[in-house]
C-alpha cells in the first residue's frame, strides 16, 4: 500500500485488527497489547476519545489514539486532548499521513473545546510535531534515587553508581503498620480512598501548575483497572488517621536492571514527601529494584524530590529524553506559563507508556 491515496476517519471497532498490525509492525509485537484485548477502549469513563486513524486501499496505514481529559490549573477546570502512540505503517511514511492524523485529532480536541492538545514525542515523531507548529515545552526531569548503588554502578552507569554512593545513606521505612518519621504510618493499599481529592488538592496547592485531574475516578482507572501492568500504591496517614500522603509506582525491568518508577505522589504538606518515599524504596528494595526513577516537570517537585535523595540525572547523559510538546486552541487565549514546562505539572502516570 505504498502509494495509494488515504484517507483519515475516526476509529471504528472493525479496524482493531488493521491497527494492531500498525502498531506491531513500528513497536513490535511484544510491546503490542494481545489480540484479546482492545487497549483504545480502555478508556477512563470521564474522557472522551478521539482515535483516529488513517486508511490507503482498505487497510489500515496509520493510528493516532487522543483522548480528551478533565484538566486543572490554579483550581480552574478545564479540558485538554493527550496524544499517544502514533505509528504509520513502514510502507506508508513520509506521506504526510502522520501529519493528517494529528491535523484530524485537533479538528476534533477544538469541537469538543479542548483548551490544548500536548503529547510526550519520541526522537521519530518530534520533528514532524516542531513542523507542525506544537510549542516545544521543553524536557521532563528524569530523577533517579539509587538503592544499590555499587551493583547499580558496576552494571550500566559507573558514573550513576558513583555519584549515588556519594549520596549514601538512603533512607529507611518498612512496609507495615509501623510508624515513620513526622508521625505517619504508610502501608501498602489496594483500594483509592475517596478522600484522595482533598489530598490532590492540597498537593496542588503545594506543587501547581496544568495537570491531569486526579479525581478518585481517574486513579482508579489509571491505577486499579489497567489490564497492562501492576502498580503498587502506598498511602501515608497521619496520628489522627487523616490521609497524608499517597504514591503510586511500578517495577519496570530494563535492560540491565530492574527500575521501580515512581508514577505519581500527592501529599499534604512537603515535609511529609521524605517519609513518603524512604517508604516507597524499601518497597522498590523488596522487589529487588535497583532504583527509583521518577519523572517530572513541576520545579517544585523536582526540588522536593531532590530533596528526599533523588538525584536529577543530567540532560546530556545519553538515555530517552523526556520531551513534551502542546498546541494550543486558537479560539481560547493560552496563559502564559502553558507555553513552557516549568508551568505544567506532569508525572509519568501522565501516560509514556507505563
Ligand atoms: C513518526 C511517524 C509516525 C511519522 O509518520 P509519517 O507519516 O512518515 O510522517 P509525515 O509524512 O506526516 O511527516 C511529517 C513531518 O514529520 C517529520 N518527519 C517524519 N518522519 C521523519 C523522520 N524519519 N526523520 C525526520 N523527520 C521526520 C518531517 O518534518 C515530515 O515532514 P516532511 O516529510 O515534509 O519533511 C512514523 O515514522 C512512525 O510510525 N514511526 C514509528 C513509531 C513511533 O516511533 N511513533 C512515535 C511515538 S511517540
Amino acid at each position: 500500500m505504498g502509494t495509494e491515496a488515504f484517507i483519515v476517519r475516526p476509529f471504528r471497532a472493525g479496524d482493531a485488527a488493521g491497527v494492531r498490525s500498525v502498531l506491531a509492525a513500528s513497536y513490535g509485537a511484544e510491546a503490542t497489547p494481545s489480540p484479546t484485548y482492545d487497549w483504545w477502549s480502555f478508556g477512563c469513563s470521564t474522557a472522551i476519545s478521539g482515535f483516529m486513524v488513517a486508511e490507503a486501499a482498505g487497510r489500515i496505514a496509520g493510528v493516532q489514539p487522543m483522548e480528551i481529559f478533565p484538566f486543572a490549573d490554579g483550581g480552574k477546570h478545564l479540558t485538554g486532548a493527550l496524544l499517544t502512540g502514533v505509528a504509520v505503517h513502514l510502507d506508508c511514511r513520509r506521506r504526510g499521513i502522520f501529519s493528517a492524523l494529528v491535523q484530524a485529532c485537533e479538528q476534533e480536541a477544538w469541537r469538543q473545546n479542548a483548551a490544548f492538545i500536548t503529547t510526550m514525542p519520541n526522537e521519530k515523531s518530534r520533528p514532524g510535531f516542531l513542523k507542525a507548529g506544537y510549542t516545544d515545552l521543553g524536557r521532563r526531569q528524569l530523577l533517579v534515587r539509587p538503592l544499590q548503588p555499587a551493583a547499580l554502578g558496576g552494571k550500566l552507569f559507573p558514573v550513576l553508581g558513583h555519584l549515588a554512593g556519594a549520596a549514601g545513606g538512603v533512607a529507611q521505612a518498612v512496609i507495615k503498620n509501623i510508624r515513620v518519621t513526622n508521625g505517619l504510618t504508610v502501608r501498602k493499599i489496594s483500594d483509592i480512598a475517596p478522600e484522595i481529592e482533598m489530598l490532590a488538592a492540597r498537593h496542588e496547592q503545594l506543587f501547581p501548575g496544568l495537570r491531569m485531574r486526579r479525581s478518585a475516578e481517574w486513579l482508579r482507572w489509571r491505577f486499579l483497572e489497567s489490564p497492562l501492568r501492576k502498580y503498587h500504591l502506598i498511602e501515608a496517614r497521619d496520628a489522627k488517621g487523616a490521609l497524608a500522603g499517597f504514591a503510586a509506582a511500578t517495577m519496570d525491568d530494563r535492560e540491565k536492571f530492574k527500575v521501580c518508577y515512581l508514577m505519581d505522589l500527592f501529599v499534604g504538606e512537603k515535609c511529609h514527601a521524605a517519609a513518603l518515599l524512604a517508604a516507597l524504596c524499601e518497597l522498590a528494595r523488596n522487589e529487588k529494584a535497583e532504583a527509583v526513577a521518577a519523572v517530572v516537570s513541576s520545579p517544585a517537585l523536582i526540588d522536593t524530590l531532590s530533596h528526599a535523595g533523588f538525584w536529577l540525572v543530567p540532560y546530556w547523559l545519553p538515555l530517552k529524553k523526556f520531551y513534551s510538546v502542546a498546541r494550543f486552541n486558537p479560539n481560547r487565549p493560552a496563559p502564559a506559563h502553558w507555553q513552557k514546562l516549568a508551568g505544567w505539572y506532569q508525572t509519568l502516570a501522565d501516560w509514556d507508556n507505563l
